[in-house]
């Protein structure tokens, strides 16, 4: 059942953004597919490679548009080849699909959307790891799941459409086993070697330790950002220690908007506590570093500092006084000697 979990989680990946499941990279297809009256195209698609967007195509233009400078050559065609084939048929096969779930649910009027996210991955050698597809209708309804990881096959025909599960296995088996993971894992190669510089870079993290004042207390958060790919492994250490993962809140990693990412963790502390002196420490691992990088900071110090300093005040006045009583004196005795 756990696996079952990590799969079901996996087939999510796109949606969360989480590209390294089983394989090293993968290459995820998002496609609507709309009827009714709306101002987007009737089928659309946003196609994925680990987490960067890399093609856009709709059933307006019919033309994948790519990131980045357009794409020439035979490698190009053949991409494009591919795209044709494999966006022709999920628009169609979209598109028989909705109309027969509209009128099985009696939906007249209004907007209907057919989901469809689909994808394959591949191993670091570059043999295919998995071939995954998911539909969804109306966002509520889990339609057909499919999921091949080269020794299981395993599909799922949904309550929607129930009837031909057998023979209909056998068939999706051989097509999305024979037909679409080939077509799949070469337009991810393809695109991987286009892409490389991108998918591949590796961006160090930049790591701030901050403490604000928060309703009842302080928060220290620890703060990694600006870093490429989105894994990194970043613990609050208290004295050493770290803080246990559910004592501090945030640990999501977010996508900046530039192509990098940030993860922050934070502790709520009472004021109390963060007079006590404790050493609070961010260290944070990531694949772009040869050692962990940390930052560490001191609760408690700034009153000793602060004590240090009026020790120093005070001591520097008693001089002054000193000085000038000495002074008035002197003026005193050579005032009478004279
Ligand atoms: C749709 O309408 C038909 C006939 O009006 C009815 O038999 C059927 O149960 C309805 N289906 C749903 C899902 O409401
Ligand atoms: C494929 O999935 C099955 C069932 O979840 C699992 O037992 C098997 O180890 C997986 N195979 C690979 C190569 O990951
Ligand atoms: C705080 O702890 C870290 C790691 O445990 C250590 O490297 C650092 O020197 C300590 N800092 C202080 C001020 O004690
Ligand atoms: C993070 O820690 C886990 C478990 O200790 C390890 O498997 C993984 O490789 C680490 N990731 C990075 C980027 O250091």
């Amino acid at each position: 059942m756990g696996k079952t979990n990590h799969q079901t989680w996996c087939s999510l990946c796109f949606v969360v953004i989480e590209p390294e499941c089983s394989g090293s990279h993968s290459l995820w297809a998002l496609a609507n597919y709309i009827i009714g009256e709306t101002p987007f195209p009737e089928f659309t698609a946003v196609v994925m490679l680990d987490d960067i967007h890399v093609v856009y195509y709709d059933s307006n233009d019919k033309q994948p548009v790519y990131r980045g400078p357009k794409p020439n050559g035979k490698i190009h065609d053949e991409v494009v080849q591919d795209g044709d084939y494999v966006f022709g048929i999920m628009y169609h096969h979209m598109k028989g699909r909705s109309f027969h779930l509209k009128h099985h649910f009696n939906l007249t009027g209004g907007v209907q959307v057919q989901q469809r996210l689909t994808g394959c991955e591949m191993l670091d050698n570059g043999e295919p790891a998995l071939i995954m597809e998911k539909d969804t209708f109306n966002a509520i309804y889990t339609d057909q799941t499919l999921y091949y990881n080269m020794t299981h096959f395993t599909y799922d025909a949904g309550k929607l459409r129930p009837g031909y599960d057998g023979v209909r296995r056998e068939y999706l088996r051989t097509l999305y086993g024979n037909v679409f993971l080939p077509i799949c894992i070469r337009t991810l190669k393809r695109i991987l070697k286009r892409e490389k510089n991108v998918v591949m870079r590796k961006v160090p993290p930049r790591l701030r330790l901050i403490k604000k004042e928060v309703s009842g207390g302080f928060q220290v958060s620890c703060l990694a950002f600006g870093f490429y790919p989105r894994h990194i492994n970043m613990t609050l250490l208290r004295d050493g220690q770290p803080v246990a993962e559910q004592e501090l809140t945030g640990g999501e990693v977010l996508p900046s908007g530039d192509g990098t990412y940030q993860l922050r963790k934070s502790l709520e502390v009472s004021t109390e506590e963060l007079n006590k002196r404790h050493n609070y420490t961010c260290t944070a691992f990531h694949l772009s570093l040869d050692n962990k990088l940390d930052v560490s900071w001191e609760s408690g110090a700034e009153r000793v500092h602060l004590s240090t300093l009026s020790v120093l005040l005070v001591m520097l006045l008693i001089l002054i006084l000193l000085g000038i009583f000495i002074c008035v004196k002197g003026r005193r005795r050579t005032a009478s000697q004279t």
